[in-house]
């Protein structure tokens, strides 16, 4: 496609993947602990740097974009050339560059689509800067050109996973930790449950929902949440105490999901997937009753995992649609994705996709 494109042949290709959170939702702009793996599926980009300030972007899904660096500002371009074309704003790359994106990470589907497309580029252009630096500049991307709020557990986990673990990140000190990841070697699949309920990060529920949990912090003297976690039962009490219902069940959910994180990474030290599930399945509920960013779905797509012999199972990523995970004894799998099938249907969802995943590479060169 490069050659089509542009007539010359790349310099380099690198790919990057997309996430899926285990546990840890909703409090990485809190300070909290979230703990994601990266996926198989990847976004490549073959790219050429050029010396003239031209920016080409081209994508298999989108429209290409052709333009200059000091084009990009907050809310240019639209749509998806934001991302890449914001990593170069970051970047301060104003050498210019030909490029071309090809992703098999589903997009709108609540698996970092955008943040693989931000952290191949940033890699590709960078590869010899430090991945917590370049993670903080497609943040930056994210944040200030494509204008969404969100925190940075996504480009984290592109930028600094590894196969076979799970990245255990610290958002109030910047610290990752990995935790070994392989249920399959303990009978165990994570199958992801794609819900296709467009999931939109954009349109506002986001951006309310991280100011509600700024404002909980501020109301209980605190810089973050994290810090009230940190209080221990003082912290639990004064979020407890506070006298507005949603304020409290917002600041609720995140402490008591923080507290998840530890056992969490607890129980995978022990590779104990009961207690996991167990875990996932709390979150689930935490994330549906008390923060509120579920939706019939997702709900459906963990009732499903769940009445067909699950260990446990939640949604990931930003909620409002996109997609769920469960933990599935091996062999199970096949009777979990029936009965997801047929509850949708039953109630007139969307038809969801499934994939098996394991834990898999960070942003790496591929030639
Ligand atoms: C989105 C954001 C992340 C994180 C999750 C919720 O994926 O990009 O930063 O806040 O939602 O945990």
């Amino acid at each position: 496609m490069f050659v089509r494109e542009f007539g010359t042949t790349p310099d380099t290709v690198w790919a990057a993947p997309g996430r899926v959170n285990l546990i840890g939702e909703h409090v990485d702009y809190a300070g909290g602990l979230c703990l994601p793996i990266a996926l198989p599926h990847s976004t490549v980009v073959a790219v050429a740097p050029r010396t003239d300030g031209i920016v080409r972007l081209r994508s298999t899904a989108g429209e290409p974009w052709n333009g200059r660096i000091d084009d990009t500002a907050p809310g240019r371009p639209t749509g998806w050339a934001a991302y890449p074309a914001g990593v170069l704003w970051a970047l301060q790359d104003r050498g210019g560059i030909d490029a071309v994106f090809v992703s098999s990470v589903p997009i709108g589907a609540g698996l970092s689509s955008s943040a693989a497309l931000e952290c191949v580029l940033a890699a590709a252009m960078s590869p010899d800067t430090d991945r917590t630096a370049l993670a903080a500049a497609c943040v930056r991307a994210e944040n200030e050109i494509a204008l969404a709020p969100t925190g940075g557990m996504d480009q984290a986990a592109s930028l600094l996973a590894s196969e076979g673990h799970a990245l255990l990140i610290d958002s109030s000190s910047g610290r990752t930790r990995r935790v070994p990841f392989e249920p399959t070697a303990h009978g165990v699949e994570l199958l992801v449950i794609d819900t296709r309920a467009p999931h939109r990060l954009v349109d506002g529920q986001y951006a309310r929902r991280r100011a509600a949990v700024e404002r909980a912090a501020r109301r209980l003297g605190a810089a973050s949440l994290r810090e009230v976690t940190d209080r221990g039962r003082e912290g639990a009490d004064a979020v407890r105490s506070l006298k507005d219902d949603v304020l409290r069940r917002r600041a609720w959910h995140v402490i008591s999901e923080i507290a998840r994180v530890r056992l969490a990474v607890t129980a995978l030290e022990a590779a104990d997937f009961v207690e996991l599930g167990r875990l996932l399945t709390a979150s689930h509920l935490s994330l549906r009753h008390d923060f509120e960013v579920s939706c019939p779905e997702l709900d459906t797509a963990v009732e499903a995992a769940l009445t067909a012999g699950a260990l446990g199972a939640r949604m990931t990523g930003g909620g409002f649609g996109g997609s769920a995970i469960a933990l599935v004894p091996a062999g199970e799998t096949p009777e979990v994705v029936e009965n997801a099938r047929r509850l949708a249907a039953e109630r007139g969802l969307p038809e969801p996709a499934f994939a098996t995943v394991t834990a898999s590479a960070a942003a790496r060169q591929v030639s």
